[in-house]
């Protein structure tokens, strides 16, 4: 844990989540991704006076987020569930919701992991024991599921070569870990320049996957939408196309009714400054939705 603290994650869009969460004294916020804690921080920072409910999935993000939230004491309160169960711990009406999807920084340098094709970690890629396993598919799954998965989270359009790449050499040797595999991957490549490194897709491909991470959007945002009072606001920051039309769909439906209102027509992303200063912003997408204020509804 004592390097592994050293490693914070940089918390994006920061000073725009804060001003659309509009932190005042008394009001209750929802940080349903809170990882190394950044956002919530922020919010703390702007007001000292309020109550975040704090869930992550990962245990280890638990435990680093009461770390680093330590001095506000129990004007934080922490679950270590799944956000699909947003419902579950928040039991009354709250003024914002924030969703910072993807990975903290310190479960990307975890060897224990597997989230990163840069280590030689064993092929987990599983943020809690609720994931699926990305060796036992590897290893066990036809091409073709591969290649679906490489296709539909990864957006690879190698998907079949890299598939039946993985297939014979599997055949050689079970796949164990995330070099093997990411040097299978760059095989299956025809040679040349590669803008990215050649297993990015497939890597991004095969935690989304094992995390279910599409369906528990799916499932967590109409939950937060019914959570938040009215003038509430629900932030989500995605990092990947597939999570950004989830949203956006979602909060254009929502939209319809009166009841609530897009804040973001397009979605708010970082500038250069921030992308220079932290690379793993570049491709955040930031769109919020408000509940209107039932005073101005009936106005
Ligand atoms: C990008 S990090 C959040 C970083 C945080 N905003 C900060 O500033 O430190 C994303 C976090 O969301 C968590 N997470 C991802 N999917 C989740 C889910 N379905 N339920 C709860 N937590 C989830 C991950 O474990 C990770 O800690």
């Amino acid at each position: 844990m004592s390097t592994m603290v050293e490693i914070k994650h940089r918390p994006v869009l920061v000073d725009k989540v804060v001003d659309l969460m509009n932190p005042e004294c008394g009001k209750v916020f929802v940080d349903a991704t809170v990882g190394d804690g950044g956002h919530s921080l922020a919010l703390f920072e702007r007001c000292e006076d309020i109550r975040i409910i704090a869930i992550d999935r990962d245990p280890e993000a638990i435990k680093r987020s009461k770390m680093f939230l330590e001095s506000y004491g129990d004007r934080v309160e922490f679950h270590n569930i799944n956000f699909i169960e947003i419902d579950r711990v928040v039991s009354y009406f709250v003024d914002g919701v924030i969703f910072d999807l993807g990975l903290s920084t310190f479960q990307i340098f975890d060897d224990k992991r597997g989230f990163s094709f840069g280590r030689n970690s064993p092929l987990d890629m599983g943020m809690d024991e609720g994931a699926m396993s990305v060796e036992h598919f590897i290893n066990s799954a036809s091409p073709d599921e591969i290649a679906d998965v490489l296709y539909q989270y990864g957006g690879e359009r190698k998907s079949r070569r890299i598939a039946r790449r993985i297939v014979s050499e599997r055949e050689k040797e079970p796949i164990m870990t995330t070099s093997r595999l990411a040097t299978i991957v760059k095989c299956a490549y025809p040679p040349g320049y590669h803008r990215i490194h050649p297993a990015t897709r497939t890597f991004q491909a095969l935690r989304i996957w094992a995390n279910s991470e599409l369906n528990h959007l799916r499932v967590a945002l109409p939950k937060a939408l019914r959570v938040i009072r009215p003038g509430g606001v629900v932030v989500v920051i995605s990092y990947h196309s597939l999570e950004d039309r989830i949203v956006k769909v979602e909060f254009a439906r929502t939209a319809e009714s009166a009841e609530y209102e897009l804040i973001t027509r397009k979605p708010i992303t970082p500038d250069r400054s921030e992308i220079l200063n932290n690379r793993s912003s570049r491709s955040a997408k930031l769109r919020a939705i408000k509940r209107s204020d039932s005073r101005k509804r009936g106005s």
